[in-house]
């Protein structure tokens, strides 16, 4: 990697806040220094769990900005089968970027286009064990990669160690293309290894129970920019 500090951005999952009172906590966590609030889509078949569809996201846009009324991006993770009319959902909702598993989706280029076509900027999102053969043809195609290091459908889990070699990898394909995509890695961040983790190459951190988990969400923010200025 280079000497300079790439541009992280950490991205508090909200499925680890209080549901009761979704909108007080995005505006919390963005007060407390939030870049981007990532939204776990769950389906109960791609993944064996329910979580919140366009609606709630859509009930929530008006919140996603600071006090001064800059938007922080809305990051929506759809852990859906099929994608694509969710997907549409979502960005009509006012989702900024929309991932998804590539084995979710019978026609993995046209979910993309389908995002892009609206104006969202699309990522392709890897289980621990999904191998990344599918860049080889999306690479050129896509704004974010995800990958994943825990199993999807759950906060709260470990952080599976494997993770750091594919991240490594996804590092050398994104520079190898010349283009602009975030490396995302989602699961099991905490202070603790988000430090490792950009070290293999990530430059985008989700964090769901380790921030909302939390009661003072400034201080977990802020011990994570610490780690990662180090
Ligand atoms: C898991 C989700 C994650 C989850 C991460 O399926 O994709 O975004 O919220 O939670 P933590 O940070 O608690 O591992
Ligand atoms: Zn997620």
């Amino acid at each position: 990697m280079s000497s300079s500090k790439p541009d992280y951005r950490i991205a508090p999952s909200i499925l680890s806040a209080d549901f009761a009172r979704l909108g007080d906590e995005l505006r919390s966590v963005i007060a407390a220094g939030a870049d981007w609030i990532h939204f776990d889509v769950m389906d109960n078949h791609y993944v064996p769990n329910l979580s919140f569809g366009p609606m709630i996201c859509q009930a929530l846009k008006p919140h996603a900005q600071t006090a001064d009324g800059v938007a922080v991006p809305i990051d929506v993770h759809l852990m859906v089968q099929p994608v694509d009319s969710l997907a549409a959902a979502f960005a009509d909702a006012g989702a900024d970027f929309i991932s998804f598993h590539p084995d979710a989706s019978a026609h993995v280029h046209r979910s993309i286009q389908a995002i892009r076509s609206k104006g969202c900027k699309a990522g392709l999102a890897f289980n621990p064990a999904s191998p990344l053969d599918v860049l080889d043809w999306t690479i050129d195609d896509i704004d974010l990669v995800l990958i994943m290091s825990v199993n999807p459908g759950f906060g709260g889990q470990s952080f599976i160690d494997s993770a750091l070699r594919k991240i490594e990898e996804v590092r050398r394909r994104i520079d190898a293309s010349g283009k602009d995509i975030r490396l995302e890695v989602d699961g099991g961040i905490k202070r603790d290894n988000i430090a490792r983790v950009a070290s293999a190459g990530a430059d985008t951190f989700v964090a769901g129970s380790a921030i909302f988990g939390k009661p003072d969400y400034r201080a977990e923010i802020t011990s994570m920019r610490d780690q990662l200025a180090r």
